[in-house]
């Protein structure tokens, strides 16, 4: 099994590029079934989860091809042939739940396995289900599948979100965009994932208004068409790398980086005493000598501050100077690096979904095991600065969300490797 060894050794210096989001590009995928017209995708992550929606997509008779090394996806879905989403495909990812919309808006008809809790949480799809009711969709469930069918085609209907999913909001966005007549989401999702979905989405002839705002309206088209769209840059990625230098010190430039994309995590690394400027590059982040000021951090749906960099600011705060304060509002049971942080030496008091983290000097190597995507990689921004060798195991989480991690911060002075345990 693959496992990451970092050796912890001081200040980072270069420039690290920003792939395309995955959790754009998880979307964006599925779109293809809208039309029987290609789409392309360009800045396309490599990544296994992207590989896993290529699978399920092919399951399903759309034609699937990486160009240019992966960064190109080609997407055709001239027939469907099969509208069937197994569970062998679907319990791999969550996000397999996003075929759903698109296939009943197009067919009328879909079966999609549902794709169960995972290891931060329960996270139903109920919303997404529901939304699709609003749009006249009949649903039944049976033997853990969702039988969807919209005999007479999907029709526009009027949904509110009671909270924000990202899920859920773009599920409801693609089926609405083939459904007959006006469709109104409310307290829908703002994230940059679904600014980008219904950018390509119009670009494939879909008419939608007011995507990034909480009320997005869509009118139904009798057809989407081919188009050919970049994928946005991933945030997440970006705001976990800008986390490298101010955990380490020194100053790396995230290429392609966009400061609308990451503002209330910037405030926060500012208010930590971290220098963060948007160049033409991209973001540039620096770090004196002096140590970082404790935080308070809750996560929200954007605008708000993501949880899906919770685990990794955890890192800064191990050694901040202060006691931190970091309220997961989103996920109930993200906290699992923590104990792995611990054995670093980090105090971290947890209580439900409420972490205290007591900052120490500094955090020492030891082995560890990632237990989620975010979780591995916060463990990793930890050894950077810790004294001594960590060892990072189960870093197949690791592989879903991050292409070339070693490589991306060996080039900026990090001492880290792959290796087989
Ligand atoms: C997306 O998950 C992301 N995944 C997650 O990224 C991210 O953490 C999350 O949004 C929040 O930003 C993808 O885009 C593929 P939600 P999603 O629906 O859409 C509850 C990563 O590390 N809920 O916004 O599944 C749910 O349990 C990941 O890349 C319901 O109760 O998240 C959660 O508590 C992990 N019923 C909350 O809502 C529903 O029908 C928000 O989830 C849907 C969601």
């Amino acid at each position: 099994m693959d496992a990451i060894l970092v050796r912890g050794n001081g200040a980072l210096h270069g420039d690290i590029p920003i792939a395309g989001a995955k959790n754009a590009c998880l979307t964006l995928m599925p779109a293809t079934l809208l039309s029987e017209e290609p789409l392309t995708l360009t800045n396309a992550p490599r990544l296994s989860d992207i590989r896993t929606m290529g699978l399920l997509l092919e399951s399903l008779g759309a034609e699937v091809s990486e160009m240019q090394d992966g960064k190109v996806l080609a997407l055709s879905s001239h027939d469907i042939t099969n509208h069937r989403a197994e569970y062998d495909i679907v319990r791999k990812m969550r996000a397999s739940i996003l075929v759903l919309g698109p296939m009943l808006a197009r067919a009328g008809h879909a079966v999609v396995s549902l794709p169960g809790g995972c290891a931060i949480g329960a996270r139903p799809v109920d919303l997404h289900l529901r939304a699709l009711e609003a749009m006249g969709a009949e649903l039944d469930l049976k033997e853990g599948y969702v039988h969807a069918k919209a005999p007479g085609g999907l029709k526009g209907g009027a949904f509110e979100f009671p909270f924000v999913s990202v899920g859920a909001t773009e599920n409801a966005l693609m089926a609405a965009t083939l459904a007959k007549g006006t469709t109104v989401l409310q307290n829908a999702a703002r994230e940059p994932e679904i600014v980008d979905l219904a950018q390509c989405l119009r670009r494939m002839g879909a008419q939608i208004e007011g995507e990034g705002s909480s009320t997005i309206t869509i009118q139904g088209v009798d057809r989407l068409h081919g188009a050919t769209h970049p994928v946005v840059p991933d945030r997440i990625e970006l705001g976990t790398y800008m986390l490298a230098p101010a955990i380490c010190g020194g100053a790396v430039t995230c290429l392609g980086g966009r400061m609308d994309l990451v503002r209330a995590f910037v405030d926060k690394l500012e208010e930590a005493g971290i220098n963060v400027e948007e160049t033409s590059a991209g973001l540039r982040v620096s770090r004196g000598n002096e140590r970082v000021k404790a935080l308070d951090v809750t996560t929200e749906p954007f605008p708000g501050f993501p949880t899906d960099l919770q685990a990794q600011i955890m890192a800064l705060m191990c050694t901040a100077d202060g006691v931190s304060v970091l309220e997961e509002k989103i996920f109930e049971n993200r906290f699992m690096h923590a104990p792995e942080l611990m054995r670093m030496g980090a105090q971290i008091d947890v209580q439900g979904g409420t972490a205290t983290v007591t900052g120490v000097e500094g955090l020492k190597g030891a082995p560890v095991m990632a237990t989620d995507l975010r979780a591995s990689v916060s463990l990793i921004l930890a050894a950077l600065a810790a004294e001594g060798e960590t060892l990072v195991n189960r870093v197949y989480h690791l592989d879903r969300g991050y292409e070339r991690v070693e490589e991306k911060l060996g080039n900026v002075g990090a001492q880290i490797e792959r290796v087989q345990v």
